[in-house]
């Protein structure tokens, strides 16, 4: 079996979703369900015995020793973290412990556990690392897109705290062998997407006849990925992937953030037209620029491509269809995030920005 850490998450409940359904190996799910974390994203895996949750903290040891001991796992994946930019912006300390003390602490438990095991065993076990492509900090227009030897240059708390957690992976396979493997991926989109995020947030605004907040010009590039293809690239990388190494993952779909805006006002407009048969683009609104934003990221996924044999299989306007039409099909599971907690987030966030 293998151990998923964040699997109540966006990335990582798409992940143990899939995996339930391409693989006989049964999954543990260790997630501390911060507001990210829902576990109606994992309903559909009620009364299914390959799925076990348990909510708890990357952070402790105790209870992540005892896993290990108890399901010997050959391989942990570690989806948890602290996600979005504008939250590590406003308070950057949750950031800084589970990002980076708490991926300590998962490696320190890791490293405990698979030094008593065999020698056939040592050399099986995996700790593959999710992280992200904001590690590199921002491309300038024309330059070449990251590949994994581009230097670090990390411009927000969050992106800092996963560069930190980054280096710290990459130590333990250093210094104390650790088969470890790393995955740095750009932005994904798709089912179970948090609507404090650009595309979601977009979706549910336009639903909903509120404003579509465009930080800035609206000219930042991001390389959008839909979330099957990452967590195909994550199993692939699983299996394939050389012990040490660092794998980039993308979709090759640079867009601007206001191409993106358009496109879900478009599919709306078709899927679900405003009474009024005016377009949803007239909803937008430019309101003031994220602090320290980065203008571009871009991912050569040429390594993973040649090495792995791994490709995308949605380009961004099948994925980007299919995404919408989830909310439109889940606008209960929409509903349910919308907590009081979520409604004080957006005030906090979008407040003085128009
Ligand atoms: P998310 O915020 O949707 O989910 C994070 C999950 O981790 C939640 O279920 C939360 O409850 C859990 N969690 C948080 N702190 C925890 C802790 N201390 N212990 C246990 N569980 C904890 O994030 P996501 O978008 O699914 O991202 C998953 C991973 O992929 C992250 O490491 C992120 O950096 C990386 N990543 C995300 C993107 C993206 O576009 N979303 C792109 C590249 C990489
Ligand atoms: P986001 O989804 O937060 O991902 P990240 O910052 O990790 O790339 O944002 C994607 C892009 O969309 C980013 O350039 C910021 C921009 N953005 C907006 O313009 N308005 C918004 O309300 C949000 C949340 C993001």
């Amino acid at each position: 079996m293998i151990l998923v850490t964040g699997g109540a998450g966006f990335i990582g409940a798409n992940f143990v979703l899939d995996w339930l359904t391409q693989s006989d190996e049964a999954i543990i799910n260790l997630d501390a369900l911060t507001y990210a974390g829902n576990l109606q994203n994992l309903a559909s895996l009620q009364g299914n015995t390959r799925h076990t949750f348990i909510r708890g903290n990357i952070g402790d040891v105790n209870l992540v020793a005892s896993l290990l001991n108890k399901y010997e796992p050959r391989a942990v994946i570690n989806f948890a973290a602290e996600s979005h930019v504008d939250r590590s912006i406003h308070g950057p300390e949750d950031f800084i412990q589970t990002n980076i003390v708490g991926t300590f602490r998962l490696l320190e438990a890791v490293r405990a556990y698979w030094s008593g095991l065999s020698n056939e065993a040592r050399q099986g076990l995996r700790f593959l690392h999710v992280s992200t492509d904001e590690v590199y900090g921002s491309l300038a227009k024309g330059e070449p897109a990251f590949s994994e030897t581009r230097r670090y240059e990390p411009n927000s708390p969050y992106s800092a705290s996963k560069a930190a957690s980054d280096h710290l992976v990459r130590a333990y396979h250093h210094t104390y062998g650790l088969p470890v493997l790393t995955t740095n991926c750009s932005n994904n989109y798709g089912p179970y997407h948090f609507p404090e995020k650009l595309i979601p947030l977009m979706i549910v605004n336009a639903l909903a006849g509120k404003p579509l907040p465009v930080y800035g010009d609206g000219q930042q590039i991001r390389d959008w990925l839909y979330v099957k293809d990452h967590c195909s690239a994550i199993r692939r990388v699983l299996e394939a992937g050389r012990v040490g190494e660092v794998y980039n993952i993308g979709g090759c779909n640079e867009k601007p953030n206001i191409e993106i805006v358009h496109a879900v006002c478009a599919l709306l407009d078709e899927l679900c037209p405003r009474p009024d048969g005016r377009s949803y683009r007239g909803q937008i609104a430019h309101v003031a620029d994220r602090s320290g934003h980065d203008r571009r990221y871009a991912i050569d996924a040429s390594k993973i491509e040649h090495e792995l044999g791994w490709k995308p299989a949605e380009t961004f306007e099948t994925g980007i269809r299919k995404t919408v039409q989830w909310y439109l099909d889940n606008q209960s599971w929409v509903s349910n995030v919308q907590s009081g907690a979520y409604r004080a987030w957006v005030e906090k966030n979008y407040q003085g920005r128009v």
